[in-house]
């Protein structure tokens, strides 16, 4: 038994979410339901990060009232991630009270800690990064990620102490006290702290759209908590920090689950205002790479974003978990097609799991009425077989290599079919040959082990797989009653 708390990224609420944001929200559900399934008491957190310039940049374009704007895409994840099946335990926007108030009182343990000082800074801003730059950095004085070239900005910030921390957060890293998954990032970051990381803003000036900064003799309103340490925080006020109930059971984070580009704020900075707050840190940071859509980024000018709700509505939600996480290994950078999904759908889906459960399932009718006899054992190279899937699989999802983790269900899968046609159990039932026992004890073996393994994947899918099945052993499913799980696009 035993708590799980883990976490998504709280995402921007510049814009609706794509299939980037929907792969990071669909990887951490399937963990989040498997960690479930072994009978751990889980808390799932999810939401939106909804201050700094970019969101109240994005609202004026808009003529809009920020708080209004952010309302509006907050619908649209609230949306996304039902039509996705994402089951959060709870979902919060840093414009709320809950947040604001838990916000204040951290940064005020950071200020106590004597952690807080004030100094002015004066360089470059990019406020898609919503993040302070380095001129070696940009590519022809634009920012590589946004295209667009940095603010210069001289203004009046309060810094965090953050060298004061990395030596005992460098050590936590090494020891795998902090563990940071895959060890590629692991080694970027060690390397990151290599090459020296400064002291950052934990407040910015002139900035409305945000958390007043209360302390010190700065007049309220003056300054602006910066909107990193305000989305960081989430993670704790979430739980209801400092006292609420959830916090008490929940805290520290079992794990952390970002993408490759917000490393250094979760296992640099994070880390560092968790020690000055005084609080246990997270255990595991799990951190995927990117996806790009035809080799590009996705963005509004190349025309190339993937809407989820969209492909949800084609494909329906279980199978767009699959497409997504079964594209590339979660621990690379990977590119995405849009034509392969329905590719992938009809090969993997409808012909792959599809076509085996139903021909299964209808020869387990048609020839034994449902009630299969066990006596004669099952096929000993399936059962070892699945043995050693079970194994790798488990390995795999240990270590978050989800896509690995589904390679091995498919490749049994595969296994299974091949043995189908291989024992030709149409054959068996014409020659009224015993063997037909053994096959179909086989796959109804083979077929629920692949029900454990993907149910965190596709759980209402295979809640229906679930229903035949019962129904079939209770007789009471009719003669060429098909299950069609993904019928074919
Ligand atoms: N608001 C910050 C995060 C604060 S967390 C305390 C932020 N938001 S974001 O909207 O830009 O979302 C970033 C996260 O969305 C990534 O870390 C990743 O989890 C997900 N993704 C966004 N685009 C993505 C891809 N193209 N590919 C995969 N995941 C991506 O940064």
């Amino acid at each position: 038994m035993g708590k799980f708390y883990l976490t998504t990224p709280i995402y921007y609420a510049s814009g609706k979410p794509h299939i980037g944001h929907s792969f990071t929200a669909v990887f951490t559900d399937v963990v989040a339901r498997r960690q479930k399934s072994k009978g751990k008491d889980v808390f799932f957190s999810a939401g939106l990060d909804e201050h700094g310039s970019k969101i109240e940049e994005k609202a004026k374009k808009e003529n809009k009232d920020p708080q209004k704007f952010t309302d509006e895409i907050a619908q649209s994840y609230l949306s996304a991630w039902k039509s996705l099946g994402i089951e959060y335990s709870d979902f919060i926007r840093t414009t709320s009270e809950k947040h604001k108030n838990g916000v204040l009182k951290f940064v005020k343990k950071l200020w106590d800690a004597g952690d807080i000082y004030e100094g002015e800074y004066e360089g470059l801003y990019c406020v898609g990064c919503e993040n302070f730059v380095l001129e070696r950095n940009l590519v022809d004085g634009l920012c590589p990620d946004h295209l667009v070239a940095p603010q210069k900005i001289k203004e009046k910030n309060y810094f965090f102490n953050l060298k004061k921390y990395l030596p005992e957060i460098k050590k936590k890293i090494e020891k795998g006290e902090l563990k940071i998954i895959p060890d590629s990032r692991k080694n970027e970051t060690l390397a990151m702290m290599e090459s020296g990381v400064s002291d950052f803003s934990v407040t910015r000036e002139g900035l409305k759209w945000g958390i007043p900064f209360p302390c010190g003799n700065s007049p309220a309103g003056e300054q602006t908590i910066y909107v990193w340490a305000d989305a960081l925080i989430n993670y704790a006020t979430i739980l209801g920090y400092p006292d609420g109930e959830n916090f008490k059971k929940y805290w520290p984070p079992d794990l952390h689950i970002i993408g490759a580009e917000i490393n250094k704020f979760h296992s640099i900075y994070w880390p560092a205002m968790l020690m000055s707050a005084g609080l246990p840190l997270p255990k595991e940071i799990f951190i995927h790479g990117l996806l790009t859509v035809n080799g590009q980024k996705m963005s509004k000018t190349i025309g190339n974003i993937i809407d989820p709700i969209e492909l949800a509505e084609k494909f329906g939600a279980d199978a767009v978990r699959y497409l997504l996480l079964s594209q590339f290994p979660a621990s690379e950078h990977g590119d995405v097609k849009a034509e392969e999904f329905a590719r992938k759908y009809n090969s993997d889906l409808a012909n792959g799991i599809g076509n085996l459960l139903e021909r299964s399932f209808t020869m387990m009718i048609d020839y034994r009425g449902g009630i299969l006899d066990a006596k004669n054992g099952l096929d000993e190279k399936i059962k070892s077989s699945a043995e050693k899937t079970e194994k790798s699989y488990e390995n795999n999802f240990e270590n978050y290599k989800l896509y690995e983790a589904l390679a091995d269900v498919f490749a049994f899968i595969k296994k299974l079919d091949v043995y189908i046609n291989r024992e030709q159990p149409w054959a068996l039932n014409k020659n009224k040959d015993e063997k037909l026992d053994v096959v179909l004890n086989t796959l109804l073996f083979g077929i629920e082990k692949i029900i454990v393994w993907l149910e965190p994947f596709m759980p209402s899918k295979i809640g229906e797989v679930k229903n035949h099945i019962l129904k079939l052993q209770s007789g009471k499913l009719k003669k060429g009653e098909k299950l069609g799980l993904f019928p074919r696009i």
